[in-house]
């Protein structure tokens, strides 16, 4: 009998703690250097940006990923093993695990998403075009320990995070949330993960300086936001998007750059900024395959296979525990 696609989704809540917007962006303004925490660009709108960026020209890593996972579809899915359990921390949208399924063909595919609405939409959308896929949405924040859902039986559980948002933590921070996945994934599992390269900056500075100027409306949206959820009056008009690669650090760093001197009201609170001042945004580290490779040792996880692009963009990695 055919599967009803809702009875495919079986949805679990681990209810985790959603952040403050108005502790962390006070506390973050308080400090010395200033800095916004990068999880709060992703509102509607800023999800909507995002996908945009991805989209932008100068923006190589979202193409180029894809193009490597469908390059290399069958030696993935040999290096992941017959009907393994499919484990995406911070899924979203699950788009890039549609490029995996059918070659993969797990046993079934659990998203983690810390956005409970989110989550549910895209598991039913995605169980309407899959029909045959078992799905354990499961809600639950990727930075904390995770847990699974349920319990397997002799297969591996393999976890999937693309897109190089591993650059997007600190690199002490990246080696605690690998420690976590090597956790989950234990005591025979593998991680897939995608990681962008070192390259000539150039490249980085177009990537996220994108003619367009999406991402800095990305960026902008972040300031939106406060005034909308926390009646500030921020005037974007008034900060300036600026990214650029720091090569000391192997980062690109994102800041809001105050153009004048100038006062914030934030429900209440005022800030001075003084021209020139900047909020930083985000980092994304940038990793040497040899680099990344002894991060993820550092975690517990042993190298089996690296597949690029033919310029050397983008990488996608395949560890399984040491
Ligand atoms: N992790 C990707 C990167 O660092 C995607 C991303 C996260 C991003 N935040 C961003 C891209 C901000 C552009 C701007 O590239």
């Amino acid at each position: 009998m055919k599967q009803q696609p809702l009875n495919s989704v079986t949805f679990y809540d681990f209810h985790p703690v959603q952040a403050n917007l108005h502790d962390e962006v006070l506390r973050g303004l308080n400090q010395a250097i200033r800095g916004i925490p990068p999880k709060f660009f992703y509102d509607e709108r800023g999800s909507q940006l995002f996908d945009d960026i991805c989209n932008t020209p100068e923006y190589y890593p979202t193409r180029t990923e894809i193009g490597i996972l469908q390059h290399n579809i069958n030696a993935i899915s040999e290096c992941l093993g017959s009907e393994c359990l499919l484990v995406e921390p911070g899924s979203g949208s699950s788009e890039k695990v549609r490029l995996l399924l059918d070659d993969v063909k797990p046993q079934a595919y659990v998203p983690m998403d810390i956005s409970k609405e989110y989550l549910l939409a895209a598991a039913e959308q995605l169980a309407l075009e899959y029909p045959w896929l078992d799905i354990h949405a499961t809600c639950i924040d990727f930075t904390k320990a995770m847990t699974l859902p349920l319990a397997t039986d002799e297969h591996r559980t393999v976890a999937f995070f693309p897109g190089s948002s591993i650059g997007n933590f600190e690199p002490r921070d990246a080696i605690h949330f690998l420690k976590n996945i090597a956790n989950l994934v234990q005591p025979h599992g593998g991680l897939l993960i995608g990681v962008d390269l070192k390259k000539a900056p150039n490249i980085l500075n177009a990537a996220y300086n994108d003619t367009r100027g999406v991402t800095a409306e990305f960026n902008f949206n972040l300031l939106r936001r406060i005034n909308r959820e926390l009646h500030a009056d921020f005037d974007v008009n008034k900060f300036e998007h600026r990214a650029f690669y720091n090569e000391s650090d192997g980062r690109i760093e994102m800041h809001l750059v105050s153009t004048e001197n100038q006062e914030i009201n934030i429900n209440g609170d005022t800030f001075r900024f003084e021209a020139g001042e900047s909020i930083h945004t985000e980092n994304s580290y940038k990793y040497s395959v040899e680099e990344f490779k002894a991060l993820a040792n550092q975690a517990g996880f042993d190298l089996v296979n690296v597949w690029t692009d033919a310029d050397n963009l983008f990488s996608v990695h395949y560890y399984q525990i040491l």
